[in-house]
């Protein structure tokens, strides 16, 4: 039976990780291996790295298969979404034969009425065959898109 979603936490802050969802950049291991190691089971040691180090890392996971909430703010949440008073300017990168990257925290609203807030950043399917879209699953190197 596949893993949906699986949870680590030091207490403060807790990690969030989707197999599923994961493309397997490689970014948060190479970038914070201590906290990170998939040759290690269970492969996040919440102990290796400073809350606000995770949290850093986390965010910039471009599949989305890390996201962190913290617990306090779980503890007192109301339920209700935050949205910005001001304006952002938005970054967003295309990555030469992979996905668009948005650079931030974003909420999707999907074809089918879902929504969805991505923390860090997203990666979008650019070349179209992602079994996961709107996401980026990492598809595009098998079938060697060029764009
Ligand atoms: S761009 Fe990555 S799967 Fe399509």
């Amino acid at each position: 039976m596949p893993l949906s979603t699986l949870k680590y936490t030091n207490g403060e802050v807790t990690v969030v990780w989707k197999p599923a969802t994961c493309i397997h950049s490689r970014i948060c291991w190479t970038e914070l291996r201590e906290v990170f190691d998939p040759q290690k089971r269970p492969w996040v040691n919440m102990d290796g790295g400073t809350t606000e180090r995770i949290i850093d890392q986390v965010r910039k996971c471009p599949s989305g298969a890390l996201s962190y909430f913290l617990n306090q703010e779980m503890e007192a949440s109301t339920g209700s979404s935050v949205v910005s008073e001001e304006a952002k300017i938005i970054n967003i990168q295309i990555t030469p034969n992979g996905p668009i990257l948005i650079n931030t925290d974003c909420h999707i609203k999907h074809s089918n009425g879902e929504e969805e807030t991505k923390q860090g950043v997203t990666a979008l399917c650019r070349c179209g065959a992602s079994s996961n879209k709107p996401y980026c699953d990492g598809t595009h190197r098998k079938i060697e898109f060029k764009g």
